[in-house]
């Protein structure tokens, strides 16, 4: 059995083919970064646009490539949510087509869910029980995962999201989109910061985070600083530290309270690089990551996760089309 992953929710036309036993076979992404840089943030229209636009050359090259045929496919899983509308009805709208007329099942994928499951791809031994640490550009989210995939939400963003806190300040600092990554290289240029940012809600005992405090803080000495290279280092690499040692410390708090030591950290921000140093370092827990090309948003998560969900739920050629852009875990 062959699934095809079709990931639409965002700013990433994904797609990628995996094999019955969870191994992606090959993906392909088209990134939408340079279309909305100029914006500093995602324009959903033109988005949609270009899922349009990229969708059936992609599927191509990937079918090409691989000697495959539409019918070599037995199953498309696609996201249905969370998302922006626009881009979720333009991959809902193309996966049940492309099933409706070669007769493939399609099997509607949380995005949320996928980005969890995605280290399992690489980590061959990693299963549940986990904790996980979802940090992408929508959601912050601490759950625990248990034997059965069950998942567990124990604590979310009470406001903005650590991605959204990333973008926002790289775009006050006047750094491109997104800005997450902007914001690490930056900071590796760092060598005398000499800023203190909060670490929000660290010493609460919820498990809930909150980064608008942060933002507000950081907005307010970007307005009272003269943006040099030095500034900008700075500024980045104390904003960077902060919201990877609030991250760690909750997730260290589930871990311990829990008794559960392996710890999955996935979303886009799993992509830093002092976030993937810094959770290897803890010697109590075991920190997973994905493969850093699986980090942000695509195709083989999709796949994956609608592999590991046909085992389970009953899936029927069944073509309404409900994209669900609030969908939760
Ligand atoms: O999971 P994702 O690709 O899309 C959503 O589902 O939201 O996450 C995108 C977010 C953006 O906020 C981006 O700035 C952030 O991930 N990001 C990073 C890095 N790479 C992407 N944040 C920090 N460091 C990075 N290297
Ligand atoms: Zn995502």
């Amino acid at each position: 059995m062959i699934t095809l992953g079709i990931e639409s929710s965002c700013d990433d036309t994904g797609l990628a083919i995996v094999n019955p036993n969870g191994k992606v076979l090959d993906h392909i992404t088209s990134s939408q970064h340079e279309i909305h840089a100029q914006y500093g943030g995602i324009v959903p229209e033109l988005a949609s646009r270009d899922h349009v636009k990229k969708f059936i050359p992609l599927l191509s090259i990937l079918l090409e490539r691989n000697s495959l045929s539409i019918k070599d496919i037995h199953l498309i899983a696609f996201t249905n949510g969370p998302g922006l509308l626009g881009p979720l009805l333009v991959g809902a709208s193309l996966s049940k087509a492309l099933g409706w007329s070669n007769n493939i099942p399609t099997l509607e994928v949380n995005h949320l869910e996928a980005h969890i499951y995605s280290p399992m791809m690489t980590e061959e031994n990693l299963k549940p029980p986990f904790i996980s640490l979802l940090v992408s550009g929508g959601h912050t989210i601490l759950s625990s995962v248990d034997l059965n995939f069950n998942i567990q939400t124990l604590g979310t963003t009470l406001d903005d999201s650590a991605g959204e806190c990333f973008d926002k300040i790289a775009r006050k600092l006047g750094l491109s989109y997104p800005g997450g990554p902007q914001i690490s290289k930056r900071a590796e240029s760092s060598f005398d910061n000499n800023f203190v940012f909060p670490r929000p809600m660290i010493k609460s005992n919820s498990y809930d985070f909150s980064f608008s405090g942060l933002k507000t803080h950081a907005i307010n000495i970007v307005n009272q600083t003269e943006l040099t290279n030095k500034n900008i280092n700075n500024i980045s690499f104390e904003l960077q530290n902060a919201i990877v040692e609030t991250l760690i410390s909750k997730s260290r708090k589930a871990s311990n309270e829990l008794g559960i030591s392996n710890i999955v950290i996935t979303g886009g921000v799993s992509a830093n690089k002092k976030l993937r140093d810094e959770f290897s370092l803890i010697k109590e827990c075991n920190a997973y990551f994905p493969d850093i090309k699986f980090s942000t948003d695509n195709g083989a998560m999709i796949a994956y996760a609608g592999l590991l969900k046909s085992k389970t739920h009953k899936f029927t050629k069944n073509y309404k089309i409900k994209p669900n852009p609030s969908l939760t875990l």
